[in-house]
């Protein structure tokens, strides 16, 4: 593609008409549509894991009377709920479909769902899942550098959310767990 902001208005219209089906990507999309694609697929089934695991610790820490922390793994539930629901909108504008079918869903995901035997170990799993989101997104967003700006951008906000989860993580586990240094 020519590198010069110059491109004839009429040109630039005559593009936007006609791959009118094409919706949101237009001849500048720049990215490798197939990999991103399969990219956000995959931060999709990782944020769906992420919210059926912080459920589970939700109902599980609710049980056991730590009504604080029960609250954080619900606010972190809907959270992931949020960014899973953004990813597929993604998906979706760049004429991909979202993959939601709950078989190999934990394949296709980063992070894992592990139930936890008490709330330090619940604790401990969901940092480590953070961890991991962290890590993938962080590559994700290098990928798509100035390739898929819109994905690029909605990613690293999803990031910085992750490292705040994180963060929370951190101080309830220095809180619950003395062993554990702040
Ligand atoms: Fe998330
Ligand atoms: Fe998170």
């Amino acid at each position: 593609m020519d590198k010069s902001f110059l491109t004839d208005i009429k040109e630039l219209r005559r593009r936007a008409r006609s791959h009118i089906e094409q919706g949101a990507i237009t001849a500048a999309y720049r990215g490798d549509r197939e990999t991103v694609l399969r990219l956000l697929n995959e931060a999709l089934a990782t944020e769906l894991v992420c919210v059926l695991r912080y459920k589970r610790h939700y109902y599980m820490a609710s049980g056991i009377h730590a009504q604080a922390v029960a609250e954080e793994f619900l606010e972190h539930a809907s959270e992931e709920q949020a960014h899973a629901d953004l990813i597929a909108e993604r998906i979706n504008q760049l004429g991909g479909e979202p993959d939601l079918n709950p078989e190999g869903l934990l394949t296709r995901s980063h992070s894992e769902y592990v139930e936890g035997d008490d709330l330090v170990d619940m604790i401990k799993e969901d940092l480590v899942a953070e961890r991991i989101a962290i890590e993938s997104y962080g590559e994700i967003v290098r990928f798509l550098g100035d390739h898929d700006i819109t994905s690029r951008r909605m990613m690293e906000e999803i990031l910085e959310n992750e490292e705040e989860h994180a963060d929370d993580l951190r101080n309830l586990l220095a809180t619950f767990d003395p062993t554990h240094p702040a």
